[in-house]
């Protein structure tokens, strides 16, 4: 089996934590794209795959969804089963997803392929235990935003916004550090997410760079940062049949 992540077992408090005090990536921003891109998932067989202490699996299964819960954190999964025992969960990596193959009817992959370090295999796993016609939902971060370590160093000036990128073509292992969370994350060009899901049989259906509503009551400071650059995308690949 593939090796389960120490440093996000370590950091696992750190999160949920973070996830408690809520994040404004996703409260103001992927949450909607991620639902709407789910379509109506009443009665569906859902994998979150890397989907953490279980938030976004909730906000599915509240919407009538059978969500699946698969991380390789103890202790997440233990806090989802604290906080909703009725989602399924199951302890494991996602290049390697004990689930029947083509038994579910939608994937989602949270802001989850840059933490998983053999991303291709992870990939090919999602396509295998997709149903035909059945789809992925995916939100990651852009390409060009992960190419070096720390959000620290991404910003350019007070007066503008500017984003560092270097080494872009590479494949990149950084250590990152935020709100007493330590993790690995991973930097692969956007071509090699993409030739992943495309060799593994599925098809681009929607994409979208995700912008602040007008409307937003997100804190100023970072709907700042999020009118300036895109930090994300999400999209939704099917499968054929
Ligand atoms: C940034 S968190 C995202 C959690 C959740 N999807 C969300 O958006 O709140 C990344 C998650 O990936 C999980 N993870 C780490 N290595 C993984 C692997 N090899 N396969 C699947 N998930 C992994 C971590 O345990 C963590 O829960």
């Amino acid at each position: 089996m593939t090796r389960m992540p120490k440093d996000w077992e370590a950091s696992s408090q750190a999160w949920i934590e973070s996830v408690e005090q809520g994040d404004p990536n996703r409260v103001y921003l992927l949450d909607e794209v991620m639902l709407r891109l789910a379509g109506d998932v009443r009665g569906r067989a859902v994998v979150d795959v890397g989907g953490g202490e279980g938030r976004f699996s909730r906000m599915l299964a509240s919407r009538g969804a059978r969500p699946v819960l698969v991380d390789p954190v103890r202790s997440l999964l233990e806090h989802s089963a604290r906080k909703e025992p009725q989602i399924g969960k199951v302890r494991a990596v996602g290049e390697s997803l004990p689930i029947r193959s083509e038994s579910m009817d939608l994937v989602v992959a949270y802001l989850c392929l840059i933490d998983i370090p053999d991303f291709r295999q992870g990939i090919r796993e999602m396509a295998r235990v997709l149903r035909p016609g059945g789809a992925i939902v995916v939100a990651n971060l852009q390409s060009y935003a992960t190419t070096l370590p720390s959000p620290s160093v991404r910003w350019g000036t007070a007066q503008k916004k500017h984003l560092l990128v270097s080494s872009y073509f590479e494949e990149l292992a950084h250590q990152v550090q935020w709100s007493g969370i330590q993790v690995t994350n991973f930097h692969r060009p956007l071509s090699s997410y993409f030739e992943a899901f495309l060799s593994s049989g599925l098809t681009l259906e929607a994409f979208e760079e995700p912008r602040p509503k007008s409307s937003s009551t997100a804190p100023e400071a970072w709907l700042e940062a999020a009118r300036e650059i895109p930090y994300f995308y999400a999209c939704r690949w099917r499968k054929s049949g």
